[in-house]
């Protein structure tokens, strides 16, 4: 995820554009640029780091020209430093781009590119796309025909704001599964990723839909379809959102519009894996003995990892918490072993520390990790993303779901090498996994009767959360999203385990949160309601089966799809519950208490 602002028109293009992007910053941080353009002459700057610091180190405000484009980074391909900030020009110079999103086929592309004589200065997928519109120009046309011709050949996600020196009258901003929305002034115009960057200056704006792209200049902007090239009508429409409101895209906290971003992310999970997961796949292929280390969240990724890898690959890893593994395993950990480290932040101490450890013991260390370039991926051997862009919320959300996304995907490709499963069962897990994020559209839709059971809920001390097999881990971080925002007291355990003790806790109306999507032991869980129910529990069963209603106080309704699938989805409604509980009891759920975002001691 990245932030883009373009502006056209009669002010200084660099100062207006710096103060989009500190309004985007939310977006990714990791490095920072700007293009300006006076007399056909491009002024590029550019570099890794924060905004504020960029700007007076480069002199962002003092750019020339009247028009321009800045981009904010997180760094999804190439590490962030100087060269793979944005903007990334082509072999003339002539062309300036930036760009949000992954560029799925662009090793391919580079590869032609390079035959045909192209010579590359940065890492990124982004510098593809300028060498590939400058290779266009040469087959004649016009630049838009160029533009358009190159861009039909991209595979992937992508938001792209380009300024060519030729036409100095004109900037222009593409929209694929990446977002980016024109503000439209008085003798200027803008374009950015959201709204928040150029709202100062005007609150009527164009929404651009996936495959559009926009011309802007400073009287003028026209909306055309990517593929026929046909003009498309579009609406202004007009904000009421106050400037705090815009940043966070009118949700009121960070930690719900992570929640709704899901479906995005996700996408760009599957997208951004897609060409690598198989060589992954073969190297853990290789190993007998695999340890999960992780914390907290990501941990409870890690037991759904053994769950998939156990049903789907016949591989038993052993999943402990990174804190414990260091002093317990110390002895177990040799060259034949892999280390799977799963952290969202990459910057975990203890996550960091159970790494170096299995480094030193001269294991195979895999990652998977959310920050490109955190210290997680520099220890690590091989690393996955899960390209979930920064998130802000404390608490997470769209981080799990991209961790479990991406483990889904190892273990199926993993099961596929060591031929552990039926091909014609992977293929359709597979594409089922493909549609997890319409899913999760699909679940978002329960937002409001969920708050509606957070009312009934809210003065409540005790909840648990039950499960079984695959759904352990979801009742886990159900209670662990409960506890860490709304302060109430939860508990989650497999369903199995209820009688052997925790049952001696229920009592009229506590809470119990079942977990129970079909499968093999979907019969056992309904007994386990059953019990709890007995002793006066308050019933909220989540499934997809109608005769759970039949026990339940209450029934959240999931979509069909394959129960190795349901981590994934089934972590929605638990997110949503847990955020309108912490609001209505008063607490701010993008900033709980005693907590920080990464926990960098041990
Ligand atoms: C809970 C949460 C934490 C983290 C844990 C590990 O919502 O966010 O439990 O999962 O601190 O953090 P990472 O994944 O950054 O290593």
């Amino acid at each position: 995820m990245c932030g883009i602002i373009g502006y056209i028109g009669d002010g200084r293009a660099s100062r207006i554009i710096v103060k989009g992007l500190k309004r985007l910053e939310y977006r990714g941080y990791d490095s920072a640029g700007i293009v300006t353009e006076e007399d056909g002459k491009l002024y590029i700057k550019k570099g890794a780091g924060r905004i504020d610091e960029l700007s007076k180190e480069l002199g962002f405000p003092e750019m020339p020209g009247k028009r321009g484009i800045g981009h904010t980074r997180w760094a999804t391909h190439g590490i962030p430093n100087d060269i793979n900030a944005h903007p990334q020009t082509d072999c003339t110079g002539k062309i300036a781009l930036v760009h949000n999103g992954i560029i799925e086929n662009y090793r391919e592309l580079r590869e032609e590119l390079l035959k045909r004589g192209h010579r590359f200065d940065s890492d990124t997928d982004t510098e593809v796309i300028a060498h590939l519109i400058e290779d266009e120009l040469k087959s004649g046309g016009s630049f838009e025909e160029a533009m358009r011709r190159a861009l039909l050949r991209l595979k992937g996600s992508f938001a792209l704001g380009i300024i060519y020196t030729e036409e100095p009258d004109k900037l222009y901003f593409v929209r694929n599964e990446s977002p980016l929305v024109l503000g439209i002034g008085e003798g200027e115009n803008f374009a950015a990723s959201d709204v928040p960057a150029f709202l100062e200056y005007t609150n009527r704006v164009v929404f651009l839909d996936d495959r559009e792209y926009a011309i802007i200049g400073k009287d003028f902007w026209v909306v055309k379809n990517l593929d026929s090239g046909e003009t498309v009508e579009k609406p202004v429409q007009k904000i009421g959102w106050s400037l705090e409101m815009a940043e966070k895209a009118g949700y009121p906290h960070f930690m719900l519009k992570e929640i709704y971003e899901q479906p995005r992310a996700i996408r760009d999970a599957l997208h951004g894996n897609a060409g690598i997961i198989r060589s992954v796949a073969e190297e853990v292929a290789r190993y007998e003995k695999i340890f999960i280390v992780a914390m907290g969240t990501s941990y409870h990724a890690g037991l759904v990892a053994k769950y998939l890898f156990q049903r789907l690959a016949k591989k038993v890893p052993i999943v402990e918490d990174a804190s414990e593994f260091r002093y317990e395993f110390e002895d177990l950990v040799d060259e034949n072993t892999l280390v799977i480290a799963i952290t969202q932040s990459g910057e975990t101490a203890d996550t960091l520390a159970a790494m170096k450890l299995a480094k030193r013991k001269g294991a195979k260390v895999l990652a998977i990790v959310n920050v490109v370039g955190s210290m997680a991926t520099r220890i690590a051997d091989l690393t996955l993303y899960t390209h979930a862009g920064p998130e802000i919320g404390v608490a997470a959300t769209k981080t799990y779901t991209t961790q479990l996304t991406v483990l889904t995907m190892l273990a199926i490709e993993l099961a596929r090498v060591l031929g552990t499963a039926g091909e014609e069962y992977l293929e359709r897990l597979e594409m089922e996994l493909n549609t997890v994020p319409e899913l999760v559209e699909r679940v978002l839709k329960h937002d409001g009767s969920l708050r509606e059971l957070a009312e009934y809920l809210r003065e409540k001390r005790d909840f648990f959360y039950i499960g079984r097999g695959i759904s352990v881990p979801t009742a886990l971080e159900g209670a662990l999203k409960l506890k860490e925002i709304s302060y109430i007291h939860a508990e989650g355990l497999s369903a199995g385990e209820l009688k052997h003790g925790p049952l001696a806790l229920l009592e009229d109306g506590v809470p119990v949160v079942a977990i129970a999507p079909g499968g093999k032991t979907f019969d056992k869980v309904v007994s386990n309601i059953e019990e709890s129910k007995a002793r006066g529990a308050y019933i909220i069963s989540i499934g997809n089966r109608d005769d759970l209603g039949k026990v339940s106080d209450v029934f959240v309704k999931m979509p069909e799809m394959d129960e190795l699938l349901t981590p994934i989805v089934y972590a929605v409604p638990l997110q949503l519950l847990a955020y309108h509980l912490a609001v209505l009891r008063g607490n701010d759920p993008d900033k709980p208490r005693n907590l920080a975002k990464s926990v960098t001691v041990e």
